[in-house]
């Protein structure tokens, strides 16, 4: 049989989404509604983490429980992966033992291996190059604010990282168009994401890409694994704050968002993130709900 997994945004198609959309309304409803609702209980979820983490640690693990699961988390300090045991070796034995597996790491190529080498589906918790359940908890979040995001404009102000990663692939599939403005030296890596498309086009000036956007979003200017190049990054930087001014070039009603953890008064002023037009928390907590939806999509198909 073959094993679904969600390794980056593009692995599922717009129809795929459209399922799991209703699916987190209707599960986020019940849990809303303190109705008990267990598709998953007797199953297993092993989280296996390589870096630091909050809400994608906390919205696995608080969801495979409220869907009537189990919850294991393993990092590379308390398990043989930080000793030197391979991913290979590492997949086969937790994939024999569980139903579904996270996995945060380092480069994407790590975590294709570890699904190669599962018996069960994989999710991407974040690797360099992906951070696919941030943005999908992002476009839900839109949703509910905004309704539907096609032909809708999102800004980008920020490196090309993980996040924007995913947002340009979610902006074919969705068809919305994203306004990329990154500071020189950290452009998008044409291997990850061709240039020749038509759904995002490049700005120079920040500013000039939040003109009449629906939404801005940034991210930290140091991702993980990248913290030696922190001062350099903080020189290069300069200017690619989202404040007030460079909202005011965005449509009157955008909305602001950033997947946090944040620093105010670097990638974000404090008046911008804590503002009317912000949906930080939502965001984060959609995490809980789309994964709800995810979890249960890849491990029992689609619910008739
Ligand atoms: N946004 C996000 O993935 O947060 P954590 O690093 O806390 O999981
Ligand atoms: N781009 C950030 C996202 C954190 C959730 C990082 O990779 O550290």
């Amino acid at each position: 049989m073959d094993i679904k997994h969600f390794l980056q945004f593009s692995d599922f198609d717009f129809d795929d989404y459209e399922y799991l959309i209703e699916r987190t309304k209707l599960i986020k409803k019940k849990f809303k509604n303190y109705e008990t609702y267990h598709p998953l209980s007797d199953r297993s979820l092993v989280m296996v983490f390589e870096k630091n983490s909050t809400r994608t640690r906390l919205s696995f693990e608080a969801g495979m429980y409220q869907l009537g699961g189990d919850a294991i988390y393993l990092n590379a300090l308390n398990s043989q992966l930080g000793r030197g045991e391979s991913v290979e070796d590492t997949a086969q034995v937790i994939s024999r033992m569980c139903d579904i597996i996270v996995v945060r790491t380092f480069g994407q190529e790590i975590i294709e291996k570890f699904a190669l080498n599962s018996r069960v589906p994989v999710i991407n918790g974040l690797t360099n190059e992906h951070h696919p359940c941030q943005v999908f908890a992002d476009i839900f979040t839109f949703l509910e604010h905004r309704g539907s995001i096609f032909e809708k404009k999102v800004a980008w102000v920020g490196d090309a990282n993980n996040m924007l990663y995913s947002w340009l692939q979610a902006a074919q599939i969705f068809g919305f168009h994203v306004h990329v403005s990154t500071p020189c030296g950290y452009e998008i890596n044409s291997k990850i994401i061709s240039k020749n498309n038509n759904w995002f086009s490049i700005f120079l000036d920040p500013s000039d890409a939040c003109d009449g956007v629906d939404l801005v979003t940034t991210d930290v200017w140091t991702s993980m694994g990248y913290e030696k190049e922190n001062k350099e990054r903080l020189k290069a930087f300069d200017g690619w704050i989202v404040d007030k001014q460079k909202m005011l070039r965005a449509k009157k009603n955008a909305l602001f968002m950033h997947c946090l953890p944040a620093h105010r008064g670097e990638e974000v002023s404090a008046d911008v993130i804590d503002g009317h037009q912000s949906v930080v928390w939502e965001e984060a907590e959609n995490r809980l709900n789309v994964q709800k939806a995810l979890m249960e999509y890849l491990v029992l198909g689609r619910i008739k």
